[in-house]
């Protein structure tokens, strides 16, 4: 493992945005894990964790070391005549990885088509999209303890998941990924009951859907409404959905007709952020180098910023808009740097 001094971060970020790092690493296997970390001891340098650089958003140079995960592999680990155990590597590529396992007819993660990013990326905001999140399949992950300084173990249910959040969330650097542990179906059941899901199928006549079928359909979704961040800097929803008490839910839906949300309990609603976004007039609308992406309002992207800040200010003035008209506090997705 080489440590490198002053490199620019911009070719590992989706928004593209400069950002120089003063130390960074990139490690291929999970021994060199515990060097680096070593290394950050030894020179009181605190450390930064990268995968695919698709969820992050850099808005000043960084004094640290960053470690740039690129463990890779997929092995199979056991199979039974139903199911199929696979540990991946953190730096496998998510859509890679999807496919891979689409090709083989093994069921489960197919919903998470084209979303980008690393394996090792994914449980942390528990990535989710048409009707699946990824710890459905995740039976456990090997992870460092940067507290423990060794490895460690964690079953599913000691990773806290929710929607968009999970233990590696909510404790910052104390766990870097090394490799996630998959469960996977041979006669999967399919997901097809999300509205633009059933669309594509029915356009294209197929009754009795695949899982390859599923996973084309989604890749269509997705293009055709997310920005490819090649073309345009992003990293996908910048926001998350809001949960709202019931009463205000029912005090806004008096109030606006159209609002999108749906029960999660008894007490509590989640609400479209894109909705309430384009409802503030910010769909498609562009300040210097920034924009409100025109076809999902969730999704902020670049036109050639130079720093994140740029995107963080833009961001701060979605939030109290949409604060001001409906008192609802959004959340960012994205972690910003
Ligand atoms: N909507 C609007 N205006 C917009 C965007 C959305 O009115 O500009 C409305 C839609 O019409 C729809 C509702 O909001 O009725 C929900 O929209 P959509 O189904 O597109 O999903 P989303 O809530 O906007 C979430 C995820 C996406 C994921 C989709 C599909 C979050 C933060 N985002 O978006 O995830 O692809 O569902 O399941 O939960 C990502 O995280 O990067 C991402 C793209």
């Amino acid at each position: 493992m080489s440590i490198q001094e002053q490199i620019s971060l911009k070719p590992y970020n989706s928004f593209h945005c400069e950002c120089i790092a003063s130390h960074f690493a990139i490690i291929t296997k999970a021994a060199e894990l515990k060097e680096a970390l070593d290394w950050c001891m030894l020179h009181k340098k605190p450390f930064i964790v990268m995968g695919g650089g698709s969820n992050m958003l850099f808005t000043q140079d960084i004094d640290a070391l960053v470690l740039k995960m690129e463990v890779k592999g997929i092995q199979k680990t056991n199979e039974t005549s139903s199911e199929v155990f696979l540990t991946v590597g953190a730096g496998e590529n998510w859509h890679h990885f999807v496919s891979y396992c689409v090709q083989k007819g093994w069921g489960g993660i197919e919903n998470l088509s084209l979303i980008p990013g690393t394996v090792g990326a994914s449980p942390i905001q528990n990535i989710g999209a048409y009707g699946t999140e990824v710890q459905e399949s995740i039976v456990s992950i090997e992870a460092f303890d940067t507290k423990k300084m060794q490895w460690v173990i964690l079953n599913n249910n000691e990773c806290a998941f929710g929607y968009r959040t999970s233990l590696f969330k909510l404790n910052p650097n104390r766990f870097i990924i090394g490799t996630v542990k998959f469960i996977l179906n041979k006669q999967p059941i399919l997901k097809t009951d999300y509205g633009a899901i059933r669309e594509v199928l029915h356009d294209r006549n197929i009754k009795h859907p695949s899982l390859e079928n599923v996973s084309n359909a989604i890749i269509q979704i997705r293009s055709q409404k997310l920005p490819d961040p090649k073309v345009l800097g992003n990293a996908g929803s910048f926001f998350k959905n809001p949960s709202i008490p019931a009463q205000q839910f029912e005090n806004l839906k008096a109030q606006f007709p159209n609002l999108i949300a749906y029960p999660i309990s008894d007490e509590t609603y989640k609400v479209a952020a894109g909705w309430l976004i384009e409802a503030c007039g910010w769909k498609g609308v562009r300040k210097g180098n920034v924009g409100c992406y025109e076809k999902q309002a969730l999704v902020i992207v670049s036109y050639g910023i130079q720093s994140g800040k740029e995107v963080y200010d833009f961001s701060e003035e979605i939030i109290q808009s949409v604060n001001e008209k409906f008192g609802i506090q959004l959340e960012r997705e994205v972690n910003i740097i």
